[in-house]
């Protein structure tokens, strides 16, 4: 075989063409791409997988509850995203401002967060890494999976072994009796609204005075 490069088989340009759509697509589907301009905190640059229950919120509710959660924090302040990724981005998008911020999720693909994502499952409540101290953050903001009272249950375990006191949790409207038993949270006038049309209303809780009223 001669070494001028003529044995090495080509692809044609419309071949070529078609596989870097389809690589440019796949990094965009596992929010992995990072060349200039892509951002990878952008909400959806995760997909939302139903099997997961994953409904995410519109960009103006992210915003609106990335917003609350820094001014309940304070300067410097702790905030924890339970179960509510797109809270996470949100706030990333807005990195340099004087917070910091935990991811804890059941979906592993947000483990391209680094350090900031903690592997949780509701049914585990508590067990959660030896370095996340009890009461370490000012804020904690929720969204539990189900919509059911074992879910919530056990997500407020977590949520108050987490929080120094402020709670901000969104479920549906249906878990109002239950968020108020099992958290001491109240409901805000705010309504959450999601990228897509949800079956059930959906409502924020809170157990301190919010600019969610
Ligand atoms: C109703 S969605 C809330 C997402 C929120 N609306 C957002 O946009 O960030 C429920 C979240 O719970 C997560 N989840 C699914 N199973 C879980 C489990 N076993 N333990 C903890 N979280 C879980 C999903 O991955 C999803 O992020």
């Amino acid at each position: 075989m001669d070494d001028d490069g003529d044995d090495i088989p080509q692809l044609s340009s419309h071949t070529l063409a078609a596989l870097q759509e389809f690589y440019l697509e796949q990094q965009q589907r596992e929010g992995m791409k990072t060349s200039q301009g892509f951002n990878q905190y952008s909400i959806g640059s995760i997909e939302e997988d139903w099997q997961l229950s994953q409904f995410w919120y519109s960009d103006e509710t992210a915003s609106r509850l990335a917003d609350e959660a820094v001014v309940a924090a304070g300067k410097g302040g702790r905030i924890a995203c339970v179960s509510a990724p797109s809270v996470y981005q949100k706030l990333k998008e807005q990195d340099g401002k004087d917070f910091s911020v935990c991811i804890l999720e059941y979906d592993r693909r947000f483990s391209v967060y680094g350090e900031e994502f903690i592997f949780y499952d509701y049914n585990h409540p508590l067990n959660l890494p030896e370095n996340l101290l009890p009461h370490s953050f000012d804020i904690v903001i929720a969204d539990p999976p189900y919509l059911s009272e074992e879910c919530l249950q056990k997500t407020a375990e977590t949520i108050k072994y987490l929080t120094k006191g402020k709670i901000l949790l969104c479920t549906g409207a249906i878990m109002e009796e239950q968020a108020a038993k099992n958290l001491g949270v109240k409901i805000c006038k705010f309504i959450p609204k999601h990228a897509r049309n949800l079956a059930n209303e959906f409502r924020c809780y809170v157990n301190y005075v919010s600019g969610l009223d």
